[in-house]
């Protein structure tokens, strides 16, 4: 926009010049005698001449050295276009480029000066930084500019104001963040601006703050659970914490190594399960998951006790509703078992009858109901077995039951809302008649 107002401004000139001068006259373009830029910017200024050719024009530096027409960072080339000009073109402008810049034929001379401010720069600023948890945690911003800039942190894209929970440095601008917490983690970000009278800039910089904290136990921190000796059992532990932290087990106050005869250990970030064969009794008891990370470690303490796991549940087929096939199952267990080894659950394994169980696809539910498998196919041979689960693990299976689904015309509809709906329809009706007669 700038540049065809100035074109046509040129032609002006050119026009006017052409009509009452002889000798040559010389203009720059941008019209100005005052250039700004910062550091590492790429410009140029054109100097145009009334004359038709460009051969006696050169610009010259502060110290009056002419600029070649070689490919350097300061260079002079001719302008494109149909104007006859010499452009001075700078590219990386550095800090001692400043000064005043000529450009003259043998009849004229026409100058700017050219002044450089340090750009905008974040060298060395971490873009990903760490602070533990309740203390006062500081966002570096290791801007820099001349003139100084003025800066402003946003998080999660909104401003930060100073007031209670943070502050901002006079002088090396990093943020300050009190009484920080896992809350305070996320994206910041470090926005710098400079400005003078004769230009201006604006950069920012994003950083992600990490909230570091003790490794925290997700869900009980004492637990029991039973097992019978011959059998498989996982204990469990969950935690969070950052850094991620480091497991390990220990039994008897004895680490746990993994992968010896009677234990395996999987860890991922934030869960280990100890696998544990139970050859003998010497594995009930105590064993401990321990957490840690360089901020501290906690605990999770799991009572391993005998017990066994529930006998094989009762196992019958309601019936079908659509595509849902609905299951009775009944828990066969003592009045007098433990609380703590009461059936909390059953698993229903089911397959086609021509297939085998170890193609058995299932679904695992809580004890109560209901029992509901959906999505099963119309006209079907299916095979059902049920195991109940308490704290030492699944029991044994019950007998298959064997089923067969109806086909679309003939499946029963069982849902009673239907029968509702029709009963008040017909009351609704009758009611009507009764008003209108
Ligand atoms: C910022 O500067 C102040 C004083 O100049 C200093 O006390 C503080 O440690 C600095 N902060 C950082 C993060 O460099
Ligand atoms: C223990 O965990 C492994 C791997 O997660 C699993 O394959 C296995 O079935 C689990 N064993 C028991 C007894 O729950
Ligand atoms: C323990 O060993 C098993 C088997 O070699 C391996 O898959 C697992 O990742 C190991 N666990 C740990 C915590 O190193
Ligand atoms: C486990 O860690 C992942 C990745 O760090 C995280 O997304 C997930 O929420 C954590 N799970 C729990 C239960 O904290
Ligand atoms: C499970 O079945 C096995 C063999 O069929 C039997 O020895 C065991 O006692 C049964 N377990 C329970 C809890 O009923
Ligand atoms: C129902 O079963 C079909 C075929 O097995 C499968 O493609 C579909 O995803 C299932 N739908 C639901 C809701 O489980």
């Amino acid at each position: 926009m700038d540049l065809s107002a100035g074109i046509s401004f040129s032609f002006l000139i050119t026009i006017i010049l052409c009509s009452y001068s002889q000798s040559s006259q010389l203009y720059l373009q941008p019209v100005k005698n005052d250039h700004a830029y910062f550091t590492g910017d790429k410009f140029f200024v054109t100097c145009f001449t009334t004359e038709d050719n460009i051969e006696k024009l050169t610009w010259t530096d502060f110290e009056s050295n002419p600029i070649s027409t070689n490919d350097g960072r300061i260079h002079a080339e001719p302008a494109e276009g149909d104007q006859v000009g010499l452009r001075l073109v700078f590219t990386n402008v550095e800090t001692e480029d400043a000064g005043t810049y000529t450009c003259s034929d043998d009849q004229d001379s026409v100058s700017f000066d050219l002044t450089v401010y340090r750009a905008v720069s974040f060298s060395d600023t971490p873009s990903v930084q760490h602070a533990p948890e309740g203390d006062t945690g500081v966002v570096l911003c290791n801007v820099k500019s001349d003139p100084k800039p003025v800066v402003n942190w946003y998080f999660e894209g909104t401003k930060i104001s100073e007031d209670k929970k943070y502050s901002i440095h006079p002088d090396n601008h990093s943020l300050k963040i009190h009484d920080l917490t896992r809350n305070d983690a996320g994206e910041y970000k470090c926005k710098a601006f400079v400005f003078t009278h004769l230009s201006s800039q604006i950069k920012d910089f994003d950083i992600k703050l990490h909230v570091q904290y003790v490794p925290e136990i997700i869900g009980e921190q004492r637990i029991s659970t039973y097992a019978s000796v011959g059998s498989k059992k996982n204990l469990t532990c969950t935690v969070t914490g950052d850094p991620i932290p480091i497991f390990q087990w220990l039994h008897d106050e004895m680490i746990i190594h993994n992968n010896t005869k009677n234990f395996v250990i999987y860890s991922t970030e934030n869960t280990s399960v100890l696998q544990m064969h139970i050859d003998n009794e010497d594995r009930f008891g105590e064993y401990i998951c321990r957490a840690s990370n360089p901020l501290g470690e906690k605990e999770v303490v799991i009572e391993l006790k005998e017990g066994d796991p529930p006998s094989a549940p009762e196992l019958s087929v309601i019936g079908q509703d659509q595509v849902t096939v609905k299951l009775n199952i009944k828990a066969h267990e003592d009045d007098d078992v433990e609380d703590e080894l009461r059936v909390v659950g059953f698993k229903v394994e089911y397959i086609l009858a021509s297939e085998s169980w170890n193609s058995a696809l299932s679904q695992e539910f809580k004890i109560g109901g209901p029992y509901e498998l959906k999505n099963m196919s119309y006209n079907t041979d299916y095979i059902f077995r049920a195991a109940a689960h308490n704290a030492a693990g699944y029991g044994n299976y019950s007998g298959p039951v064997e089923y067969k689904t109806q086909d679309l015309q003939k499946a029963p509809v069982i849902s009673s809302s239907s029968t509702v709906f029709t009963l008040s329809s017909l009351l609704f009706v009758s009611m009507l008649l009764f008003v209108l007669l």
